[in-house]
């Protein structure tokens, strides 16, 4: 109900682009008008105007065999060419391509021409290490300019990479480098984070004490954080030693369109993270066409920086693939926001007279908390228009963005996409929507969205229902890694598998104002989002449920004011512990703590509440909808379909 009561007074908020804005914008009307007269063509026009194609295609999609699309599939380009050879052999050498800034406050500025060098060092090194194409490549490092040479050394010899988020625990990373079967880690000592280094090498050699496979040769180390750490001699070699030393002469060869660029894990509604695959010529297609459309880039003049990590999509797409494919200059910064001092951010938009931002309500979010005088005391002017992802951004804090971070007259545009979507799929276009806050609007140019009730049939008016994809997009995901059948069921199958009801489905539900804006309305599965991340319940109660103490867990994403959800975990302890147990606060405490060890601190419930029993249903089904009811302290709902009404009663009062 709340949910509807906002729309309804948010509604009467609309922002026009300034007449100055939209007199300088990149894209104009024609955009849209090009891809509902001829969507394939739309595309084909920008992956030929967008990319350098070493052998040119005359395909543009193949869904022949749905839902396996292929994109340009017979045309043949190097990711890593597009992204950096072919602007130095423009005359943009010199341009800056990184402006990365340390922690602790080390700086460095590196061109187009300096990377490109770096890039083509490191993809000798990996051909040394006897890295081939299609072999799987784990990067696990900070935020530092090596995380972006790996990447684009693997893409420039056709290696596939799996970037693992430095935040994932040693059993996260080994589960990733065994389901992808890499062949080399790439890892730093440690890197900076809330003024202290944490180990990134330790928990490597960790991992790769679990994996049974034993499929990595070598791990290649950074050296960043300066930490003491263990070292095989047989296995790890130094980058300063082995990159800094290698060759700067490589010549790229093209590779197929469909050639797999890389797979990124993301947490789904089973326990099992899904390594989701991506692949080089439709991918860099939308990521490219979206950086410059959306963002409204003028690579000549602007400073783009996107806050995300190179450990999650925003990071590939955002960080990494679309800008240095546009040959944007950009801001790459490794710590967290509040070090050493909580306007540490504002510090480097003033520094490096940033003028796109791209970040996430949950930062918006805590920076809100701590008040405006913190970002006005920096000089802000250079910002021209501002960009959110991750999860949806609720008006006040849209408003708060644009007048206190933008001044107040700049554009904001929330950006809805996902893993899977590879690229970004619903947006405002700067320059030419009415910004409304709250909403992220439109499907960008070339995109077919639609809301359906469950049963697949179109929903009322302003009904909710669940977001879908119509048709087959250049950057959607090929598949999940090792797991056909898993990529049918979950993404294609959901209205059954007649072929007029396979259709992208989403996760998220939504609904289209009377203007036709979609507005995001959280999962409409087991997947929780805590500050933009993606976490999936089964997972933290399996890790729950691994430990001792535990006979049964049950965890809800319940609302929370800073993360958007913070995660509420209820367990039943095991009879034949409980007398190990001193007090219900240590349990919940050594809980929280495990699945942090677990899985990532990301995971770590906010909550980890003791009861004697779960509510269930008849079947057995765990009623998550009533502990989230629980959770977020409001009355419980409907219990009839449990098996014991009065359940919930008695785990209420266990709760308080
Ligand atoms: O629920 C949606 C939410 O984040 C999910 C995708 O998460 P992930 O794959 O980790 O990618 C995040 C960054 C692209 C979606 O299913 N989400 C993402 N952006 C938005 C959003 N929800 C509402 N509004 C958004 N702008």
């Amino acid at each position: 109900m709340t949910v509807q009561i906002d729309h309804a007074l948010e509604e009467i908020r609309r922002f026009r682009p300034s007449p100055e804005f939209a007199a300088q914008a990149v894209a104009d009307e024609h955009l849209y008008e090009a891809a509902r007269a001829d969507r394939l063509g739309f595309w084909a026009d920008q992956a030929r105007e967008l990319l350098r194609w070493e052998k040119p295609f005359t395909r543009t999609l193949d869904w022949s065999n749905p839902p396996f699309a292929k994109w340009f599939d017979d045309g043949e380009l190097n990711v890593a060419v597009n992204c950096l050879d072919r602007h130095v052999e423009a005359g943009l050498g010199d341009r800056v391509a990184l402006h990365w800034e340390g922690e602790p406050g080390d700086r460095r500025d590196i061109t187009y021409a300096e990377l490109t060098d770096e890039v083509k060092r490191a993809a000798n090194v990996l051909t040394e290490l006897g890295i081939g194409e299609q072999d799987r490549v784990a990067i696990y490092l900070p935020m530092i300019p090596e995380a972006v040479v790996a990447m684009l050394a693997c893409a420039r010899i056709g290696a596939i990479h799996s970037v693992v988020f430095g935040g994932f625990s040693a059993d996260s990373l080994a589960s990733r480098i065994d389901d992808a079967e890499a062949s080399l880690v790439i890892t730093a000592d440690g890197g900076y984070r809330k003024g202290k280094v944490f180990p990134l090498k330790p928990v490597v050699d960790e991992a790769l004490a679990k994996t049974d496979g034993g499929t990595v040769r070598n791990v290649l180390v950074v050296r960043r954080g300066e930490n003491e750490i263990d070292w095989n001699a047989e296995r790890d070699l130094w980058w300063h030693e082995t990159v800094a030393n290698a060759s700067n002469e490589h010549v790229a060869k093209g590779f197929d369109a469909e050639h797999p660029l890389f797979i990124l894990y993301t947490s789904g509604t089973t326990g099992k993270p899904k390594g989701i695959l991506h692949t080089t010529g439709g991918y860099l297609t939308q990521v490219a066409f979206t950086h410059k459309a959306v963002f409204d880039l003028h690579p000549e003049r602007d400073v783009y920086w996107c806050t995300a990590d190179v450990g999650w999509i925003t990071g590939h797409s955002y960080v990494v693939y679309g800008p240095l494919a546009n040959a944007a200059t950009q801001v790459l910064y490794e710590g967290t926001p509040d070090t050493p001092h909580p306007g540490r951010w504002w510090e480097i938009v003033e520094r490096y007279k940033v003028s796109i931002l791209y970040t996430a309500p949950t930062a918006i979010r805590s920076f809100m908390k701590m008040g405006r005088q913190i970002p006005h005391s920096f000089n802000l002017r250079s910002l021209r228009l501002l960009g959110s992802v991750g999860e949806p951004i609720n008006p006040e804090a849209w408003i708060w963005y644009r007048h206190v971070i933008g001044g107040g007259s700049i554009p904001v545009v929330d950006t809805w996409w996902q893993t899977e979507t590879g690229a970004i799929m619903i947006s405002a276009l700067p320059g030419i929507t009415d910004l409304k806050p709250g909403s992220a609007q439109v499907p960008v140019p070339g995109v077919s969205i639609d809301i359906l009730a469950d049963d697949g049939d179109p929903v009322d008016g302003e009904n909710g229902g669940l977001l879908v994809v119509t048709e087959p997009w250049p950057s959607m995901l090929r598949g999940i890694w090792g797991d056909p059948e898993r990529f049918k069921e979950t993404y294609w199958e959901k209205f059954g598998t007649a072929p007029d009801k396979s259709m992208y489905f989403a996760g998220d539900g939504a609904r289209r104002d009377e203007d036709g804006d979609i507005w995001l309305l959280g999962r409409v599965d087991d997947v929780m989002n805590v500050s933009g991340h993606r976490l999936s319940t089964a997972e933290i109660e399996s890790s729950l449920v691994a430990h001792p103490w535990t006979a049964e867990a049950a965890v809800v994403g319940a609302a929370d004011e800073t993360t958007g959800q913070a995660v509420v975990a209820f367990v039943i302890l095991k009879q034949s512990q409980e007398e190990a147990v001193s007090t219900l606060e240590d349990v919940s405490e050594v809980l929280r703590k495990h699945v942090a060890t677990q899985i990532g601190a990301i995971a770590r419930p906010r909550q980890v509440f003791v009861v004697n029993e779960l509510p269930k249903t008849r079947s057995g089904k765990i009623m998550r909808r009533l502990l989230r009811d629980l959770a977020e302290g409001r009355e419980v709902g409907d219990t009839t379909t449990l098996a014991d009404t009065s359940i919930m009663q008695v785990i209420s009062s266990q709760v308080r």
